[in-house]
């Protein structure tokens, strides 16, 4: 049994009498669990950083949703001991807004700008200035009355995060100094980020019961809060509130959960792709009507970790199921020499 935390400062929750406020993000680079190399390098720009008096280099940071761009953002603004304001790409509007921002920031603060591949044009213009000179030209009226003011700012790290670091403009792109994209954590990593939340949960948690978790979460640490959340729930209901594997198990059933981590949506995308297009190839599009989602949703939260576990192939005509997804979804696996549907080793059975 992992034996939970006894330490007040790790135990928000029980300091505040409830755990609805305890965050589970690490807050410093040496409690980051996983992505190493970029953990070690950032702690080279930091530590070289702080020597100089100087701001960090703007980073931009790439992945899937959940696997920590934004809690290492808020880590460096930490570790650097400055301030950090968080916007995001859709919310900054007009150029107005931003100025509003950058002006207001102090000497080595972090500006963090999720989603930064949505920011309007226009105003990703203003940023160039901003990041490679610290100043911002802002102009007044138009045509033969255009006034323009050059204003200085305060040294400052961009630090922006997105799934889609291919939409970025190169202009931006290429004015980060830093340029890290996060991988899909490995089933040993996620275990002991599921050990670390439990223990900042208070919760008992047997090892078998945390590898559980680990290995239906998809690659990615927010889910394994999440599910560690819920796991806890149905422990402290129906159960003695020992998260032991049989309780994992049946919880996760409840949840929608199978034993590879697939979630309902993820399996309902691949069922489109072998029951309404024959495999595929099927552009996104239409599986996004089928399913009644958004394409770019299905893009960011559901493909990148189906094509990295293998259960997705993307061709140029478009997605295709792979053969682990017939097997893992009870279909038989169609044998492509022959065109014909039969049933390939390694099918669970269960065939329509
Ligand atoms: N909680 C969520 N992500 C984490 C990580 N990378 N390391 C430690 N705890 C986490």
């Amino acid at each position: 049994m992992v034996p939970p935390e006894t330490d007040e400062a790790l135990h928000p929750a029980s300091a505040s009498g409830g755990d609805k406020v305890c965050s589970l993000r690490p807050r410093r680079l040496s409690e980051y669990i996983g992505q190493s190399q970029v953990v070690e390098s950032f702690g080279i720009a930091i530590e070289a950083a702080r020597r100089r008096s100087d701001a960090v280099d703007h980073v931009l940071l790439f992945g899937p949703p959940g696997l920590g761009k934004t809690t290492l953002a808020n880590i460096i603004a930490a570790e650097m001991e400055v301030d950090i304001v968080t916007t995001s790409g859709p919310a900054i509007e007009k150029g107005g807004d931003l100025i509003g921002i950058l002006t207001n920031l102090k000497k080595g603060d972090v500006l963090f700008i999720d989603e930064i591949h949505r920011l309007p044009k226009s105003v990703e213009e203003y940023l160039y200035s901003a990041m490679e000179e610290y100043h911002i030209n802002i102009v007044f009226d138009s045509g033969m009355h255009a006034r323009s003011y050059r204003s200085r700012l305060e040294e400052f790290t961009l630090v922006g995060a997105t799934t889609r670091a291919g939409l970025l403009s190169s202009p931006l792109r290429e004015r980060f100094g830093i340029q890290r994209g996060l991988d899909f954590y490995t089933i040993e990593e996620l275990s002991k980020v599921v050990e670390r939340s439990a223990s900042l949960l208070g919760v008992p948690i047997e090892e078998d019961g945390v590898l559980e978790i680990a290995k239906r979460s998809r690659g990615t640490p927010r889910i394994a809060n999440r599910i560690l959340r819920r796991v806890r729930d149905y422990a402290e209901v129906r159960s003695e509130g020992v998260i032991t594997r049989p309780v994992a198990c049946d919880a996760l059933r409840l949840e929608g959960i199978d034993e590879e981590g697939l979630s309902i949506l993820d399996r309902k995308f691949l069922e489109t792709i072998i029951c309404n297009y024959k495999g595929g190839p099927v552009g996104l599009e239409a599986i996004a009507a089928v399913l009644h989602e958004e394409p770019d949703t299905l893009a960011d939260m559901v493909e990148p970790y189906l094509l990295k576990a293998g259960f997705l192939i993307r061709t140029p005509k478009g997605r295709k199921a792979a053969e682990r997804a017939y097997s893992s979804l009870g279909h038989p696996v169609p044998d492509e020499t022959d065109g014909q549907l039969s049933l390939l080793s390694g099918h669970k059975g269960n065939s329509k």
